[in-house]
């Protein structure tokens, strides 16, 4: 796990633990072991410390994070290397972060590469750092640096580290330039543990707990880690480490740190399934983009920025000036993010071109539809790229409800299609459902693991249903809403309590952003099969038939006065209370509390029927559908580890009283019931 080289007067010590270098029992005993040995050696007048393989540490490994913690312990161990009498040199490529980075911070002097990952973003799994980062790292760049990088997580490159300070230099290999350092002209300083508290910053403190507030609502770890960070500034160093350690031992073990890592390693573990490992996906050079609108435009600009060329497919030319406008706007936000330079943006951009219809188009291995949401179209469009791309091409489609199956039937290599569901904005949201059609071919599968591997995004199989996984829960969810709106409850209200839960947004404030006429359009789809006994609440429709469309309509759920924020209406409550009036129904108050139950326990029935008819290879596939794709709080681990932390029995209970009331909306699933009966 240790390798130890001498070097003349130098020892290396190398990190040798792959994939990451995490730092568990085994590498901290021989950490230990090592400098133990380098410290009695006379010889040695300096040590670097160093990973193996482009890696110099990820961290401490979490999944120990649930067991007893066992000596030698990372602060001790990082005590030991300050004091080991040596002037001691981080040389960092790749991850220092957590644990890795805590590391770096007991030597006397850093080098890194410029692409180099350097962070303490514990935070990020609902922990704190535990081995004196909170302590040190405000020594070393004052509070408010040390703040705002702790209570956000934030991982930063190596040239963004060395101007905040938290390295002391660049180098392109970081281990020669430790061996060639001329120790005597560089200011060795004594360790950070020894060097006085740095100056209180009040300012900076409520800052950063402002934005903790806003951007982490609801996580424990952030306000602690400000607490810590603020700590340093007013007690000796001994007396911080030992709270942050407290703090750090008792956070790992909440259920918030529990479903972080959950939500950690099921991202991880989102990978290409293990009966398509040996499939030989085929190489994507170049793709085809049909329809540049918000999610065409957004999917192209996907796949180029990951290095693949992309023509779009337009149908006028009215229509290639919408899909061109919608194309630059995001190479213009990515160079104002910083993303891209103007030079990086211009070459892009050269890749990515916008046609009119079929004819003569680049040949390419996939081909990506994102036309409007009509059977008949998007037949039509897989009928032209039948006609126009080579029969090898996979054709997937970005439907976000229709039959995959029927898509597909009238090709003739029907096992070249599959759905590739993208989330909007589709260049941002991590989250990409692979579904898998009857006839789909494994190579095609293996193609778009692949393909999500190289977009950065977290795949998810699914199979053919209404909506995949993600849309036929959120139709639950919001049928649900909508029977407490018309039964007497007011959008701000559920929203508000959905909030209160951890959602960014409700479910009506969310209605408005997206826009009410897709799933109005949807809804108008199912009609015809829709069960007549099931209730069937019209606010929604009527909302849609009167113009309130949402945000682009400056009226839906809320009103946008001047495209502004929304602000509440009272004539929605008059159009509610009508409806309720025409349906029969006496209004009733509900509390928060129950509106949340109902629309968790609605989604997580209908979870549990996704699993059950294999739509779904697993729970933690739902955990991560849910949270990167529709906004469920990551803290509380998705919705299925939320649903097992609070007992399938006692929402199931939950679920059979609310059938006593309306036995054909709540059906338990039979998944339900097993789960209840044994968890
Ligand atoms: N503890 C335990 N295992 C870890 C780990 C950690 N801190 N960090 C990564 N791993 C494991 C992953 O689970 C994965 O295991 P698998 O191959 O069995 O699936 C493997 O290491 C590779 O990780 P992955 O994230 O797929 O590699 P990557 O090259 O894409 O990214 C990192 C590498 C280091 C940037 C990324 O893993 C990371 O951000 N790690 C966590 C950093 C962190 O939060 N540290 C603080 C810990 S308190
Ligand atoms: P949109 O209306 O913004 O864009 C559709 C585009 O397709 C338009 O630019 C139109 O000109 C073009 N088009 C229509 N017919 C065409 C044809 N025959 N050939 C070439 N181009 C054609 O729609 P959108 O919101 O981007 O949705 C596209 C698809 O993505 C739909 O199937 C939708 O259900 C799905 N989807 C949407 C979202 C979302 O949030 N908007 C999310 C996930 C999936």
């Amino acid at each position: 796990m240790i390798d130890v080289e001498r070097r003349g007067s130098a020892a290396i010590v190398t990190l040798n633990n792959p994939p990451v270098n995490a730092i568990g029992q085994g590498l901290r005993k021989a950490l230990a072991e090592a400098f133990a040995s380098v410290a009695c050696d006379n010889e040695i007048e300096r040590v670097i410390l160093t990973g193996i393989n482009g890696t110099f540490a990820a961290g401490a490994d979490a999944r120990e994070f649930d067991t007893t913690p066992e000596p030698p312990h990372l602060p001790d161990v990082i005590r030991q290397i300050e004091s080991c009498g040596k002037p001691v040199i981080a040389a960092i490529d790749g991850p220092a972060l957590g644990g890795g980075y805590e590391l770096a911070l007991a030597c006397q002097y850093r080098i890194a590469t410029s692409q180099s990952q350097i962070g303490l973003p514990e935070v990020t799994l609902g922990v704190v750092p535990g081995a004196g980062g909170t302590q040190r790292l405000p020594r070393l760049v004052g509070i408010a640096t040390a703040v705002q990088l702790i209570s956000e997580g934030r991982i930063v490159k190596g040239s963004e580290a060395l101007n905040l300070g938290m390295i002391d230099a660049l180098a392109k290999d970081p281990l020669s330039a430790a061996l060639d350092l001329d120790i005597a002209k560089i200011n060795i300083t004594p360790p950070l543990s020894a060097q006085p508290s740095p100056d209180e910053n009040a300012e900076a403190i409520q800052s950063a707990l402002d934005v903790a507030k806003k951007r982490k609502r609801g996580q424990n770890a952030p306000l602690r880690a400000i607490a810590l960070v603020e700590q340093a500034s007013k007690t000796d160093f001994d007396t911080g480490t030992a709270v942050e350690r407290e703090t750090f031992l008792d956070l790992r073990q909440q259920d918030q740190a529990r479903a972080l890592r959950h939500i950690f390693f099921a991202e991880r573990g989102a990978k290409i399934p293990a009966h398509l490992k040996n499939v030989k996906p085929r190489e994507i050079k170049s793709a085809i983009v049909v329809g540049g609108g918000t999610m065409g435009s957004g999917i192209a600009y996907a796949l180029n920025a990951s290095g693949i060329p992309v023509h779009i497919v337009e149908t006028d030319a009215h229509a290639i000036e919408r899909a061109t406008h919608n194309i630059d706007t995001l190479f213009k936000s990515a160079i104002k993010r910083g993303l891209l330079t103007e030079t990086q943006a211009t070459a892009q951009r050269k890749t990515l071109k916008i046609g009119e219809g079929f004819e003569n188009l680049p040949t390419a291995n996939i081909a990506i539809e994102a036309v409007i949401e009509d059977m008949a179209t998007k037949k039509e469009v897989f009928a032209s790229l039948e006609k126009n791309l080579p029969a090898h091409a996979i054709f997937a489609t970005n439907t976000s409800y229709l039959d995959i199956n029927l898509l597909a039937a009238e090709l003739e290599n029907p096992d070249r299609v599959l759905g590739l569901h993208f989330f909007s904005p589709a260049h941002i949201m991590k989250l990409l459902e692979i579904v898998e059609g009857t006839a789909t071919s494994d190579n095609a599968l293996a193609t778009a693991f692949i393909l999500a591997r190289k977009l950065r995004k977290i795949p998810v199989l699914a199979g053919v249903c209404d909506g995949f996984i993600g849309n036929r829960i959120l139709a639950r969810y919001r049928e649900v809403a909508d029977i407490l709106l018309l039964d007497g409850a007011l959008p701000w209200q559920i929203d508000d309590a959905m909030v209160a839960f951890g959602y960014a947004m409700g479910p009506y404030m969310a209605q408005d952003l997206s826009g009410l006429d897709i799933a109005y359009a949807n809804r108008k789809r199912l009609a015809p099969t829709r069960d007549p006994k099931r209730r069937y609440v019209t606010i929604s429709d009527r909302m849609v038939e009167e113009g309130r469309l949402g945000r682009k309509a400056s009226v839906g759920w809320y009103r946008y006065p001047g495209g502004g924020g929304a602000v509440l209406d009272p004539l929605l409550e008059d159009l509610i209370v009508e409806e309720a009036h025409f349906a029969k129904v006496t209004r009733r108050e509900f509390n928060d509390d129950e509106i949340r139950d109902r629309l968790l326990a609605a989604m997580i029935n209908e979870a549990c029927n996704i699993l059950d008819e294999g739509i779904a290879r697993n729970a933690t596939d739902i955990d991560l559908v849910t949270v990167h794709g529709y906004g469920f709080p990551c803290w509380r681990g998705g919705l299925m580890h939320h649903a097992a932390s609070i007992g399938f029995d006692t929402i199931l209970k939950q679920v059979e009283e609310y059938a006593a009331e309306d036995p054909v909306l709540w059906v338990a699933s039979p998944r339900f019931r097993t789960l209840a009966e044994t968890r």
